[in-house]
């Protein structure tokens, strides 16, 4: 199948069946995660796993999306509330050893980020990074319709629940936005079986000349 047509196959899962996903697509949807696209490089979010069902029951009770719980997995993304000095200088040193360089070499690109970033308050920078993790949830959502595992974007949580029971704060990080993944129960979401709903193209792109 192409991306098209899973895109197509893909809905926002209301319910999962008891199937769990293997570790080797997990793993998959994870480096598809990591090779996403973000704002010069610096990936200023991290992606927590969570399997077990006590903490899942645990973060999903007194929200509306039964999915926190009942899925095989949950992802989290979390953006960092701050960027620092030190998680540019940490970029510079990672990008100079993976491509052979001095980190010296890398002093334009360095100055470029501090003034660019460290010049921003730590509520704007958390918002960019915010953006960031959104992006890799896009990829997320593709590259599990690609292995045919179904999923579920979730904005409906409590995340300073989230962030205090899987030990965010303490990493500097803010759990901005949830992927649940698994398997549809296709007798018993309605949602399966809905026509999927989006504009015409004619009316969503439009060609500058
Ligand atoms: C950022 C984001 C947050 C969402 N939050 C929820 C949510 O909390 N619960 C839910 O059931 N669906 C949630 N959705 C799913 C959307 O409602 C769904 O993607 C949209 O209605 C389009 O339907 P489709 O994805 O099935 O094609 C979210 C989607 C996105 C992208």
């Amino acid at each position: 199948m192409n991306t098209i047509e899973n895109l197509e196959w893909r809905y926002a899962t209301k319910k999962f069946n008891e199937n769990k996903i293997s570790s080797a697509d997990l793993n998959r949807i994870l480096e598809a995660i990591n090779l996403s696209a973000s704002s010069t490089g610096l990936q200023p979010y991290r992606v927590f796993v969570v399997e077990n069902p006590s903490i899942r029951k645990e973060l999903g009770k007194d929200s509306f999306n039964a999915q926190i719980s009942e899925s095989s997995h949950l992802l989290v993304f979390a953006a960092f509330e701050k960027i620092t000095i030190g998680q540019i200088e940490n970029y510079m040193l990672h990008i100079a050893g993976e491509r052979g360089v001095p980190v010296e070499a890398l002093a334009d690109f360095k100055a470029a980020l501090v003034g660019g970033l460290l010049s921003r308050s730590d509520e704007e920078n958390f918002n960019w990074a915010a953006k960031q993790a959104y992006i890799a949830l896009g990829t997320a959502l593709i590259a599990a319709a690609e292995l045919k595992i179904d999923s579920t974007p979730m904005e409906g949580f409590d995340a300073a629940k989230f962030d205090s029971l899987l030990g965010l704060t303490e990493k500097g990080l803010k759990s901005v936005v949830t992927l649940a993944l698994g398997y549809r129960d296709h007798e018993n979401d309605a949602f399966a079986k809905l026509k999927k709903v989006r504009l015409p193209l004619g009316d969503f792109a439009t060609f500058i000349d």
